[in-house]
């Protein structure tokens, strides 16, 4: 009787190993297919960023340096391009762009401190630059867009308009 007992138990413990490693298996399966609904969800959370409005001086604060984000402003639109520090960082080759508007100075291919508006002076029209200078202001955007996410518009500052 007490060896029936035994060969019972080391049977029930048999069959429940079996069991947990068929589930395990399944359970793999599982995981793998809710891993790819949670990868859309956090697409869903890039894709609805609160787009904010940035006056100028707002803008001015994201250049890598008082802010450790930077922003930068390209035909209206505010871009975090935090993950090309080495261009806009402080001590990068476009660190002037880094904070401002820096439409004209896309437009025209320089990167001179002349060619970005301060943040006390009014929102560039843009309206004297060229057909060509506008093309090139336009790839540029494109290339923004396709690189940075997009994280707000700009907006003038009542205080700085009438100047
Ligand atoms: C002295 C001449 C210049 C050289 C040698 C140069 C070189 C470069 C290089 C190597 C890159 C990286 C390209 C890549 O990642 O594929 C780049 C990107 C860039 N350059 Fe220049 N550049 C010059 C002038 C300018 C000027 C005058 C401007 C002003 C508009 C400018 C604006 C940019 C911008 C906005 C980027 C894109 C950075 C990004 O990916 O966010 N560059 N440049």
């Amino acid at each position: 009787m007490e060896n029936y007992i035994i060969i019972v138990v080391i049977l029930l413990v048999t069959i429940i190993g079996l069991k947990n490693l068929l589930f395990s298996t399944v359970n793999h399966v599982d995981l793998e297919t809710e891993i790819d609904p949670e990868k859309d969800s956090s697409k869903d959370i890039e894709e609805t960023t609160v787009i904010r409005e940035f006056t100028p001086r707002q803008l001015s604060n994201y250049n890598g340096f008082d802010l450790e984000k930077i922003y930068m402003g390209v035909k209206g639109n505010i871009y975090d391009v935090s993950k090309g520090r080495q261009f806009y960082g402080p001590s990068g080759p476009y660190s002037n762009f880094a904070g401002h508007d820096a439409s004209r100075g896309l437009a025209l291919n320089s990167f001179e401190i002349e060619n970005v508006r301060r943040w006390d002076e009014p929102i560039d029209d843009l309206n004297d630059l060229t057909e060509l200078e506008l093309k090139s202001l336009d790839n540029w955007e494109n290339m923004f867009k396709g690189k940075y996410p997009c994280v707000g518009t700009l907006i003038p500052d009542p205080e700085f308009q009438s100047i």
